[in-house]
């Protein structure tokens, strides 16, 4: 039989086992070939592959399977490897592809060389991440591979429709298809899979080999059990999977036993301070497994989710609400605790995906930090040059703050590091604080055209410097402060507009004098940073959304808590009460250096403005859901001088006129700004929030106006800046519904 559009007209599957034979029997189930030739030297699982229909028909010898097939592969023991490439070389077909299965592949290249005399194109190894306690082909399953990964690591001159067809197929039956070179596969899964199951089996045989042995067996609670399953694995397997990643399992063996031989000096000395920092450490990581496996330091890897809002048109919004913490200052407190003498404390940290990001960070450079729990933090500080070298890159996932603030910091560290971050964050413009750190003695690297990821050189001593900036930005001038505090002399930076001064307002706080002349911010290198408290007040941006929607839905009256009032931040109230917006500010005061208040709104009838030019800066996260007051204004209303918005987590500008324009309401694009006639009707449809966390909570806001349902798409990415946006959505009475993995 032929399948047209079949990646491959006849598969040979030598070795009939688990892998095998579930590789087969996904392949026969998905019509992924046109036939399913079989082969194994145990003749009872090959009779039995044909009678469990695992495959189509049963070869009498390598080469009969073989011959005729345009995809070969092998799922033999790795020990049996050479000598079935020697049956199969002479007898492979001009054309066919040859791959393995096996958990180890500088092994596999090893014998292909030897055999062949070098890695021919059209052998691409692979390396499906899938299995079971059970083995044999009455184990094997189609769907064994469906939401696993599967690793190929073709050479450089590998075929490239071949590669397609091969990852066609595994693609086919379910998995997710990586690629990496064969060295990177080895180090990673010594590290990943052969580590733990070294280790799990030498656990379990130390204790039963213990006197009491059967009672520690019988008292074994869940953590043993847990911890202990992989060693119920196939013992002769494993035992080549050693022998055959030899150089890589002991390279990971030696780093282990240094980091346990380091817990046990711990344990004996009572340095309690290293086992906490160990754990807490250890646990994060855990809790972000998936993202640690795929390279990533922390943050959730949302390009793997998929959240959509549902909007119903319509709704009132009422009640008495807290907005989670800001992510500005709960970016900088972890930074400046860290760097401290003594143990900060915040209340009101962000637990969301960016500052997370910037926790993490820290974490992999040795600070021991507790939580975050309901938003208490607790750094234990390590002073100025209290720094380690992170093992990785500090991966910062969304976050253009913690990129580019902790640029300014590590471009002053004794040791190198790599900042890299998810596919918006590595589009985003780096060489406004590149340049200046440049000008300061620091060494960086930038991608091309001075994005993501940068990779900063250590042990280059810095000079402070005078720099103008040429964009109103409060992460350069946070950078370039950052730095300033390890520069010899003075660093200043004059801002064209003010912007936000939360670095300087917590410098001060931690007892680190900023001196302020007008637009003009510096700081004096070599100083030190002392243990504070902080109270992290709910973030402005956050609140935004609520004073928008209480503003243009009927009936409204809202009440948002302890909302951060600092002046450089209040250009989303200025332009809303401009608007003719009916905002209260209650019981304003100042916490911690930080003004906060309550803030009422209520349903207003508002209007079109010219925003000030002035004001963009201090409103400049606030834009999204500015336009959707504009939209819902009478009269028209005009932005200039914004062009700032087209390299935020996306282009603001164009991606809110598109949104708008798919709800029907239409818009005027121009390069820094936009124009929008309030009084059009929105429509109800999809909008594409292109993975920006406040274009999707912007166009959730709308759906109040609407006049039918709108879908948002992408919106997994509001865990950034806005855990619990949902909830509180709907608790107030905006008609939301998320749908996807979250
Ligand atoms: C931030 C500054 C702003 C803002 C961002 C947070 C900060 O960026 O958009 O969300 O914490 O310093 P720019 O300074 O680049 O405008």
């Amino acid at each position: 039989m032929t399948v047209p559009s079949a990646p491959f007209r006849r598969v040979a599957v030598i070795g009939l086992g688990l892998i095998g034979g579930s590789l087969a029997s996904a392949i026969r189930t998905q019509q992924l070939a046109g036939m399913v030739t079989g082969f194994d030297t145990r003749q009872d699982e090959l009779a039995l592959g044909v009678e469990l229909g695992v495959i189509d028909e049963a070869a009498d010898s390598i080469e009969q399977a073989v011959k005729g097939s345009d995809l070969v592969v092998l799922a033999v023991p790795v020990r049996a490897t050479r000598a079935v490439l020697e049956q199969i070389r002479p007898v492979i077909e001009e054309g066919a592809i040859l791959s393995d299965v096996g958990s180890t592949k500088s092994s596999f290249v090893a014998d292909v060389e030897a055999v062949f005399g070098e890695l021919p194109p059209w052998v691409i190894p692979g390396h499906p991440i899938a299995g079971s306690e059970k083995s044999g082909i009455r184990a094997a399953r189609p769907d064994l591979f469906t939401n696993h990964k599967v690793i190929l690591t073709p050479a450089q001159n590998a075929d490239q429709a071949g590669l397609n067809r091969l990852r066609a197929v595994w693609e086919g039956a379910g998995a997710t298809v990586l690629t990496m070179s064969v060295g990177y596969h080895d180090e990673v899964l010594a590290a990943t899979s052969h580590l733990p199951h070294l280790i799990a089996f030498s656990l379990v045989d130390t204790l039963a080999g213990e006197d009491e042995n059967m009672d520690i067996f019988r008292y074994a609670a869940g953590g043993f059990r847990d911890f202990t399953r992989i060693a119920a694995s196939d013992p002769v397997m494993w035992h080549d999977i050693f022998l055959s990643n030899r150089d890589a399992v002991l390279r990971v063996i030696d780093h282990f036993t240094e980091d346990l031989d380091q817990l046990r000096t711990a344990i004996a000395s009572g340095d309690g301070a290293t086992l906490l920092r160990v754990f807490s450490r250890a646990k994060a990581a855990r809790e972000h497994f998936s993202k640690m496996l795929s390279g990533q330091a922390y943050v959730t890897n949302n390009s793997d989710k998929q959240v959509t809002f549902q909007m119903q048109p319509g709704g009132t919004v009422k009640g008495d609400i807290r907005v989670p913490g800001d992510k500005s200052m709960s970016h900088r407190s972890i930074m400046l605790g860290a760097l401290a003498e003594g143990t900060t404390e915040v209340k009101g940290f962000l637990e969301g995906e960016d500052s997370l990001a910037t926790l993490q960070a820290f974490r992999d450079m040795g600070v021991t930090i507790e939580g975050p729990d309901d938003g208490f933090v607790r750094i234990h500080g390590v002073g100025m040059k209290g720094l380690q070298a992170p093992r990785g890159p500090l991966y910062l996932g969304n976050s253009g703050t913690a990129m580019r603030l902790f640029a300014g910091l590590l471009a002053a560290q004794p040791f190198d590091s790599e900042l890299t971050g998810d596919a918006s964050l590595s589009k985003r413009p780096m060489g406004r604080v590149a340049d200046p750190l440049r000008a300061m003695g620091a060494v960086i690297d930038t991608g091309e055209g001075g994005r993501p990821p940068l990779k900063i050189r250590g042990g280059h001593a810095l000079t402070g410097i005078h720099y103008e900036m040429p964009v109103a930005s409060a992460q350069v001038k946070s950078c370039l402060l950052l730095a300033g505090l390890y520069a010899e002399g003075v660093t200043s930076v004059t801002e064209p507009a003010p912007t936000r001064d939360h670095t300087e307002r917590m410098l001060e706080g931690f007892g680190y004098h900023v001196h302020r002349d007008g637009a003009t911010a510096s700081v004096t290198g070599g100083g030190k940073l002392s243990a504070c408290a902080i109270d992290v007040p709910a973030d402005i941006s956050s609140a935004a959304f609520f004073l928008v929607a209480a503003s243009i839905a009927e009936d409204s009256d809202l009440t948002l808590r302890h909302v951060g009032m600092n002046p450089t931040r209040v250009g989303v109230i200025n332009i809303l009460k401009q608007m003719g917006a009916n905002i209260e500010v209650l019981n304003e005061k100042v916490i911690g250096g930080e003004p906060v208040a309550d803030l009422r709104v209520r349903s207003a009838v508002l209007k079109g403005i010219d925003i000030p030019e002035e004001q963009v800066p201090l409103a400049i996260d606030e834009f999204p859901v500015l336009f959707i007051a504009a939209a819902c204004a009478e009269g028209r209303t005009v932005l200039r001088g914004a062009e700032e918005l087209r390299v935020k987590e996306s282009d603001r500008i164009q991606v809110m006129a598109d949104g708008l324009a798919a709800l029907g309401v239409e818009t005027t694009v121009t390069p820094d700004g936009i124009i929008i006639d309030g009084g059009q009707e929105i429509g109800g449809g999809t909008v594409e929030s292109h993975g920006d966390h406040r274009i999707s909570m912007s166009f959730a806001v709308a759906s109040l106006r609407a006049t039918g349902p709108i879908r948002i798409n992408d919106c997994a990415n509001v865990a950034t800046s806005f855990p619990g946006f949902v909830d509180l959505a709907l608790q107030t009475g905006i008609r939301i519904n998320a749908e996807g993995s979250d």
